[in-house]
């Protein structure tokens, strides 16, 4: 049995998230002595990488807390870090005393420092430079993750990300393209790039370049890196999806036809109240124009409801949206006031019953939706890239337009792109059989 000390680690937050965890413990392995386990109660360790964008996460992690300290081990550490750690410091200790440190969602870097030294804490949002010099872990060897930016410029009015992550900083392209190529030479075949809105790449670096440098560039580059099969991105932002962006995402081949347009809300005097800088019109004109250059693209979107101030005619705005656009996936949510946002202190908040009501209205119409999708895709055969196996025999990969698609198999098809026969068209799956 190995000497190593046991690190567990859950996480309960977006895409860049699950980043920071896979740096945290390619951090603690190569320069501590941790491994990773699989269960709370065997760990020396046991952290909570947070999140913020809602209340609900916040209230988990500490009920989350008040669990661990049941079935820890005599000793065991507790660290927490992420978004709620960055908004909520040293309240923390207060709260829950049994947490020894707490590291912000920009201070990943100091992990080891942390878990050694008692009741650390280290939020600061400033740059820090290293926070992309990381050992190498991934959570697959298919996919990789890999930021391109960190932080955000935009003030949207709800959101509490740019006070947990601070300002809106590129990474530099090189280190993009050595980590991609270390990636896909490593076996992952599909890159996937991270930033809260990646298509605003090249604004501002952490210190001054010659060259200019937009997101379609960036993505061209990487597609130049043979190894690389397929890019992914999550979120690009309406606001910049100008025509070249777009034309780059339709002509590339290896950029995948999915994309995230976060709508927020139908109604430009809502999107106007939330500060997004474009207005019902021009995201249906950009949804539109996308549909028109890749025609099997797949959209997906995120829409809050019940922001402060709307109306049931704003509401409708939204609905007309989702009708329009006819998104393959809408993650949709009730509005939830966040501290440090400015319409927390908007004095027109709307009542809880009324968003869960417009929250199903629009849950229910989506998933008929879903269903008229769904039932055109059967006896199609789509190129699936396998990536996870799931317990029931089954192992489940993405088309190239990001629909979920399972056939029957085993471990030899993982990492494999091969073409699926569609034969049970499902909203949330589409299930097949291999015709190659
Ligand atoms: N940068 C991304 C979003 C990151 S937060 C973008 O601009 O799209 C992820 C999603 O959480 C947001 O798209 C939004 O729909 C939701 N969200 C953020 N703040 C919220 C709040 N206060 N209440 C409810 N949902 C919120
Ligand atoms: Fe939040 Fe807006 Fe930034 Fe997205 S763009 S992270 S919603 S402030
Ligand atoms: Fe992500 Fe949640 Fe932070 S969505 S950026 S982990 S607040």
């Amino acid at each position: 049995m190995s000497n190593k000390k046991k690190l567990y680690i859950e996480t309960l937050g977006c895409a860049m998230n699950t980043r920071d965890t896979e740096h945290i413990i390619a951090e603690l392995s190569s320069k501590d002595s941790y491994e990773l386990c699989n269960e709370a109660k065997i760990a020396d360790l046991i952290m909570i990488n947070t999140c913020s964008v809602r209340e609900k996460p916040v209230n988990k992690l500490f009920s989350e807390i008040g669990v661990f300290n049941k079935l820890k081990k005599d000793g065991a550490k507790i660290g927490i870090c992420g978004c709620t750690a960055s908004h909520l410091g040293d309240e923390i200790f207060k709260r829950a005393p049994s947490v020894s440190f707490v590291l912000g969602a920009r201070n990943v870097s100091k992990v080891v420092e942390a878990v050694n030294t008692d009741k650390f804490l280290s939020v600061d949002i400033d740059y820090d430079e290293s926070t992309y010099a990381f050992g190498e872990f991934r959570n697959s060897m298919n996919k990789a993750y890999v930021n391109i930016s960190i932080g955000c410029d935009k003030q949207c009015t709800y959101c509490i990300v740019p006070h947990t992550r601070g300002d809106e900083i590129s990474i530099p392209p090189e280190l993009i393209i050595k980590e991609a190529k270390k990636a896909a030479l490593s076996g992952a075949k599909e890159i996937f790039l991270l930033g809260q809105n990646v298509n605003n790449y090249g604004k501002r670096f952490s210190s001054k370049r010659d060259e200019k440098i937009d997101f379609s560039d960036l993505l061209n580059l990487i597609s130049q890196i043979e190894e690389v099969e397929r890019i992914r991105f999550t979120s690009p932002h309406p606001l910049h999806m100008d025509d070249k962006f777009l034309e780059t995402f339709a002509k590339n081949p290896k950029v995948c036809k999915s994309m995230h347009m976060p709508l927020q809300s139908g109604s430009t005097h809502i999107l106007e109240q939330m500060k997004r800088g474009y207005t019902k019109e021009w995201f249906l004109n950009r949804a539109m124009k996308l549909r028109e250059l890749v025609p099997n693209v797949s959209i997906s979107t995120d829409i809050i409801v019940a922001f402060p101030g709307e109306s049931e005619k704003d509401f409708e705005d939204s609905m007309d949206v989702i009708e329009k656009v006819r998104f393959e996936q809408i993650f949709a949510f009730k509005y939830s006031a966040r501290p440090l946002t400015k319409a927390a202190e908007f004095t027109n908040q709307i009542d809880s019953e009324t968003g869960s009501a417009r929250l199903k209205k629009l849950q229910d119409r989506q998933n008929e939706i879903l269903d008229e999708i769904a039932s055109q895709k059967s006896g199609q055969v789509l190129d699936v890239y396998f990536e996870e196996l799931r317990n029931n025999g089954l192992v489940a990969g993405r088309s190239d337009n990001n629909a979920l698609v399972q056939v029957e198999g085993n471990e030899e098809l993982l990492g494999k792109t091969l073409k699926v026969k569609i034969t049970n068209p499902r909203r949330l799956a589409l299930y097949g059989e291999i015709v190659q």
